[in-house]
């Protein structure tokens, strides 16, 4: 099964368990390894397998079938090879060895160093590309190229992406400003690309036919006077994000949240001005499947009130409200109109709708930047989730046509995928999803406790924007860095 979403692109151990298809993958795997017992015709032909009769010259040297007993009377009665008291009592003496010598792992550490001081070297002998068998393939596993699906499949594929890093670099280093071409002055461009922070630069000495587009950093700022709304703010990764983003802006930012649950919004309004009173929290209960235009922009004005909004530095939102919606039932199923427009209502519709509100109202605030609760499932098809992953996919896309369109007005425009969380929604999710491996999944994951926090992901999130870690419109995972 193709299962990843962020929530599959950790590359745990577990994660891979639970994704193999047992139906398909695993059958395959194993009847390529591992021979058929010793006579292969008395096995019943599986019309499918072509690897059965292939091996039968490929078998182990003790099977473990008993056979008849050995000519030689020297030779153990019991099947065992000649060899293998011998064999066994080498493999006690070594175990003996690494037992009590306590040297062993210092010299495997030495000996582990001096190869890699060879191969650095070049003292190994390495292939040229007349050896390369260009479609001998490469041995990475099915989940490994989940998670970067640029993965080669063969020795040909590799030599391709090492081209195109190697081109893409050599574009990235033409395009970055050498010293001393910097200028402190501002630049007419400045105004038409998403600034964020005070590290834009700007190449001024190129002459202007060859001259780049104005180099930007995406960096945010938080540390300034803000007006900043979060959706989905009552609990789980909407709440988290509030309350550390919100800890780092300056006194006098107003802090918008909005979800149905009046106490959870009170909850996470009180976490916020423990960490940083000097903010201005506003919460709102509100339906976002039916909210109109007119509430939402009657939210905007109320939680300004008098303040003119040209005395933010910065604007931004974090759109993250996000429902599963029907997990029970499959793609064929769901044939319910007003189901499909409830879910579209929350997850893309008011989403919009609440970002056109907030750009028009925020204009004149020279950092506007919008995130966008994204997830791998608006790449991936994950089944059961019909509705999250085509919600998810039209979401974002909404998302990068506004980072095209607006970027010459100042937007920055983030797709986050938080990866798989501890929250609600995944709680869901293992309890009720019609898919068996959907629901292992995340129980793999909390069973071995590699299901993300919203701690976790939320210091990442923090970590990649105020770093720039992004370009906007980009869609960046949990995992991505
Ligand atoms: N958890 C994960 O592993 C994961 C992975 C990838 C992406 N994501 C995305 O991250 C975002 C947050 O997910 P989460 O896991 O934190 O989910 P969650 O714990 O279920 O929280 C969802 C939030 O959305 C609010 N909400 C739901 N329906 C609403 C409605 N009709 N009107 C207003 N608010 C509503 C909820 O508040 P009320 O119930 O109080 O209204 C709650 O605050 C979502 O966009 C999700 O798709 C999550």
């Amino acid at each position: 099964m193709n299962f990843a979403d962020p929530w599959v692109t950790q590359d745990s151990k577990a994660s891979s368990e639970s994704f193999s298809d047992n139906n398909n993958s695993t059958p395959a795997a194993i009847s390529e390894h591992i021979p058929p017992p010793n006579n292969a015709a008395a096995v019943p032909a599986d019309p499918t397998s072509t690897t059965i009769v292939a091996t039968d010259s490929l078998e182990f040297e003790d099977n473990f079938i008993p056979e008849q007993p050995p000519l030689n009377p020297r030779q153990p009665q019991d099947n065992r090879l000649p060899d293998s008291d011998n064999y066994l009592a080498t493999l006690e003496k070594r175990l003996h060895r690494l037992r009590t010598n306590p040297g062993v792992l210092q010299q495997l550490a030495e000996r582990r160093e001096a190869c890699m001081q060879s191969l650095l070297g070049g003292d190994v002998a390495l292939r040229t590309d007349a050896d390369l068998e260009l479609e001998e393939p490469v041995n990475s596993n099915e989940l490994l190229r989940f998670i970067r699906p640029e993965q080669a499949l063969s020795q040909a594929e590799v030599v391709q992406l090492v081209q195109h890093d190697q081109l893409q670099l050599e574009a990235d280093e033409q395009e970055e400003p050498r010293e001393g071409e910097e200028s402190g002055t501002e630049s007419s461009t400045k105004s038409a690309t998403p600034i964020m922070s005070s590290e834009t630069v700007t190449s001024t000495t190129t002459p202007a036919a060859t001259q780049p587009a104005a180099t930007t950093t995406t960096a945010v700022n938080l540390e300034q006077v803000a007006y900043f709304l979060v959706t989905g703010a009552s609990r789980g990764i909407g709440a988290k994000m509030a309350i550390e983003t919100a800890r780092k802006f300056k006194a006098g930012s107003v802090v918008v949240l909005l979800a149905r649950s009046a106490s959870g919004l009170e909850s996470t309004r009180a976490e916020i001005l423990a960490v940083n009173p000097h903010v201005t929290v506003v919460t709102s209960s509100v339906d976002l499947a039916t909210a109109s235009k007119e509430l939402l922009n009657e939210i905007l004005d109320k939680s300004l009130g008098k303040q003119p909004t040209d005395r933010f530095g910065l604007a931004c939102v974090i759109h993250n409200v996000g429902t599963v919606g029907n997990i029970g039932r499959k793609a064929t199923d769901l044939d319910d109109r007003t189901e499909w427009e409830q879910y579209f209502g929350t997850n893309v519709f008011t989403v919009a709708v609440l970002n056109s509100c907030f750009l028009r109202k925020f204009q004149s605030v020279p950092g506007k930047l919008v995130i966008n609760i994204t997830s791998k499932a608006c790449l991936v098809p994950f089944q059961s989730m019909t509705y999250y992953c085509a919600g998810k996919a039209a979401r974002e896309m909404y998302f990068r046509v506004l980072a095209e369109e607006e970027a010459a007005a100042g937007v920055t425009v983030l797709n986050y995928s938080p990866g798989p969380v501890d929250t609600d929604m995944t709680v869901d999710l293992q309890a009720n999803s019609n898919a068996p491996e959907i629901r292992d999944y995340f129980k793999g994951l909390r069973d071995t406790t590699t299901i993300l926090t919203t701690d976790q992901t939320t210091a990442k999130f923090l970590h990649i924007l105020q770093n720039g870690l992004f370009k906007s419109g980009d869609h960046v995972d949990y995992y991505d860095h």
